[in-house]
């Protein structure tokens, strides 16, 4: 029965799961499979940032082969006319094609129709902004962010002054840090926004900057790491104030605080650089620099493949559709741009999340109220959290115990435990 199942949350792998789901009873799955990017396992990243007990890296075939089992089990479930909704990023760089494996596959071994191939734009610079009233330097000198135009030079952390190709403006919901300093004005960045700075030197037992600074000596920081024995160099953004000592500012503290939308702007400079982004997501990644012999093409975007079972078509109670004229021209546009979760590690514990909108944006464009959504690779509960919020029923399965329990505090549907005979602890429904 498809009701034993409905807005639960399973702590096991969606093998165990998804073979006792009887046929034609799902409307969507939305997920996203592990990238099999060995997360938490290359040169940019330590191990704590893999998956708490996932690991992410399986011969190709392998991994392939397991999805194909996956994507057979999910034909099987989905009523005639349900969809299917993969979110996955390719690896190294676009050289591993995993979206397009998927699609063929998807399509030639499982027998589903293809849809859509969305690509959604990250543009990494979710964390990576400033208030308009922030000063940036600029080749014709200080200008307030919200002034700065397409085509002003301003000064990257590699200190040259870079053309800006575009400039953001969007609401942002999350921490703020304001960095107060012994002489400049405070300046107030998001968490992924770095700032230049330059270590103390100790010495005659205080702590003083260095009197002849190379380039090399400052490094740019992220927020969060900040701490009181740096100095801020020359703030691009701050304001200069009487008596400032060569362009160093002694930091004083580091305050945080979480705002609720507020508006920020970010910039794109020359080169397809982030002005802010760039080394706090290590982006510049370009092969062969300046030489056609062997250039990289970092990627900024995921692709989400959408596909249906037997027909396009999924009928349903016109009063149950949630979706505006607005919002579905929006998402019926194949690029979608907004930007990844960017407190995945620091609120959830949770290294690979997608944002809300994401399945939000699915949800609203391809279900009716009351359909059934399913997540496999449930992680920390978005999917579910998310159809719950859009009146949808829910199903999700994760192996991990970690991720499973955020995930039912996150839907505030933590179950009562009951003890089994062997002392095991489980939710009172699974008895
Ligand atoms: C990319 S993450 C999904 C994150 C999720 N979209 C979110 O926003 O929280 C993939 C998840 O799949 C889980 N996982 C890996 N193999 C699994 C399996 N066989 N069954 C269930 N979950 C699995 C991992 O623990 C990880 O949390």
């Amino acid at each position: 029965m498809i009701d034993d199942f409905i807005n639960k949350i399973f702590n096991t792998t969606w093998e165990n799961t998804l073979p006792q789901i009887p046929d034609n009873s799902i409307d969507i799955v939305i997920t996203s499979p592990p990238y099999n990017v060995s997360l938490g396992d290359n040169k940019f990243r330590d191990k704590s940032k893999g998956y708490d007990i996932y690991d992410d890296n399986m011969p190709y075939e392998d991994y392939l082969a397991w999805m194909d089992k996956l994507y057979t089990e999910c034909y099987r479930v989905l009523k005639p006319g349900g969809r299917i909704c993969i979110n996955i990023g390719d690896g190294a760089n676009g050289s591993i094609c995993t979206h397009a494996d998927f699609t063929v596959r998807m399509r030639d071994k499982a027998g589903f129709i293809p849809i859509t191939t969305l690509v959604w734009d990250k543009k990494q610079i979710g964390a990576s902004c400033l208030y308009g009233d922030e000063l940036i330097n600029t080749s014709g000198g200080y200008k307030e962010i919200r002034d700065i135009c397409v085509g002003d030079s301003v000064l990257t952390h590699k200190r040259r002054f870079k053309k800006v190709t575009e400039v953001f403006h969007r609401k942002y919901t999350g921490y703020m840090y304001r960095i107060k300093s012994n002489l400049c004005e405070d300046v107030v960045v998001t968490g992924g926004h770095p700032l230049l700075l330059s270590p103390l030197h100790r010495k005659c037992g205080k702590y003083h900057p260095k009197k002849c600074v190379t380039r090399e000596d400052n490094y740019w920081e992220i927020p969060e790491k900040i701490s009181g024995e740096n100095y801020l160099v020359c703030p691009r953004y701050s304001k200069m104030k009487v008596g400032s000592y060569h362009g160093f500012y002694r930091i004083k503290s580091v305050e945080k605080e979480w705002v609720n939308d507020v508006d920020v702007y970010n910039m794109e400079v020359e080169e397809d650089h982030s002005y802010v982004g760039k080394i706090a997501y290590h982006n510049c990644a370009w092969g062969s620099y300046q030489s056609p012999s062997c250039p990289s093409f970092p990627t900024q975007f995921e692709f989400i493949i959408v596909m249906g079972k037997e027909t396009k078509y999924h009928k349903g109670d016109k009063e149950k559709i949630t979706v505006g004229g607005k919002e579905f021209q929006r998402n019926s546009r194949a690029l979608w741009v907004f930007p990844p979760e960017t407190q995945m590690m620091k609120e959830y514990g949770h290294p690979a999340m997608f944002p809300s909108e994401l399945p939000r944006r699915l949800i609203q464009q391809l279900t009716y109220e009351d359909d059934i959504v399913y997540d496999p690779f449930n992680g920390v509960g978005t999917t579910c959290v998310v159809a719950k919020q859009l009146n949808r029923r829910y199903i999700g399965t994760e192996m991990s115990k970690k991720y499973y329990e955020t995930s039912l505090v996150r839907l505030g549907a933590i179950p009562t435990m009951i003890k089994t005979k062997s002392g095991e602890e489980v939710p009172e429904w699974m008895v």
